[in-house]
């Protein structure tokens, strides 16, 4: 059986440590992949690890619960938290680097600016969590200046997200590529996100609603189904079913568009938040 790639993982504080490893291996001829991420790490992060691992020769990976991509009333005190854990599974998927920065690295004394990404993060997530994709844009240019990788990671999962990257990747002419890489689940069906762990069984049996409803769109749109609003409909009277979900959204977005569209005539993706007890969700699905 093979064994699990121990490399040696270095791990370190300050952006000019990282940035200084980055660039020798840029300048011995070595390509670098990069995973931004703020830990609490399960199998959708490693897959994007695996994901660097294949496609470049060095792999660096971020741990940082940004500040600024949270709202007053969200759950930034609360997020998951543990640094040792995440270091050793980063090591064990042949992780390279991992940048761990103080939120004073990040964010000194006398830090004001802030990138807008404008229309691709306007609705949506960026209508329910005002100021979110501002922090995230901003948080992920600092975080590519400080990591000059040449392709950067982001799973499909936080759909929106992988639009306002591009979009400010490209806008700012950032020489990186993006790359966004699939969902991956349980078994069950239920996207992987560090906020499961919030959940209750109870709470986590009723969060199947989103995907199982993302599903039954799909299975919808294949049997000829080609109107939205009949679709919503359906979705929410299949959560209604199950119950104690609260629906704040359901879009049907053509291929890297935002605004949705009232009729399927094309590839979409079809995107979901919604809230079980305490815990907001979100998935997404492409048909
Ligand atoms: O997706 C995330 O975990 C975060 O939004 C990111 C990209 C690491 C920025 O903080």
């Amino acid at each position: 059986m093979a064994e699990i790639t121990a490399r040696s993982l270095q791990v370190l504080t300050r952006g000019e440590q990282i940035r200084s490893a980055v660039l020798a291996a840029r300048n011995a001829g070595e390509t670098v992949g990069f995973v931004p991420t703020m830990g609490a790490l399960h199998e959708g992060h490693l897959s994007l690890v695996d994901a660097a691992a294949a496609e470049c020769d060095r792999v660096a990976a971020s741990i940082f619960v940004n500040p600024t991509q949270f709202g007053p009333h969200e759950d930034f005190a609360k997020y998951p938290r543990d640094l040792q854990r995440d270091l050793t599974l980063l090591r064990q998927r042949g992780c390279d680097w991992a940048f761990t920065p103080e939120p004073a690295e990040m964010y000194p004394p006398g830090f004001s600016t802030s990138i807008d990404v404008g229309p691709t993060a306007a609705p949506w997530e960026g209508a329910a969590r005002p100021g979110h994709f501002a922090g995230v844009a901003t948080v992920v240019h600092k975080l590519l200046q400080l990591v000059p990788a040449h392709c950067a990671y982001f799973g499909q999962k936080d759909y929106q997200q992988t639009l306002v990257v591009r979009r400010m990747a490209a806008d700012l002419n950032l020489p990186v590529e993006i790359r966004v890489c699939p969902i991956v689940r349980d078994a069950d069906g239920l996207a992987l996100s560090s906020r499961n762990v919030y959940l209750s069984a109870d709470e986590r049996r009723r969060a199947l609603a989103l995907s199982q409803s993302l599903k039954l769109a799909e299975s919808l749109v294949r049997a000829g189904e080609t109107d939205v609003a009949v679709l919503r409909k359906r979705m929410l009277a299949h959560i209604a079913s199950v119950g104690g979900v609260a629906v704040e959204y359901i879009a049907f977005l053509p291929e890297d568009a935002v605004v949705e569209t009232t009729r399927i005539d094309g590839p979409v993706v079809v995107a979901i938040a919604a809230r079980v007890g305490g815990t907001r969700l979100i998935d997404n699905w492409r048909i």
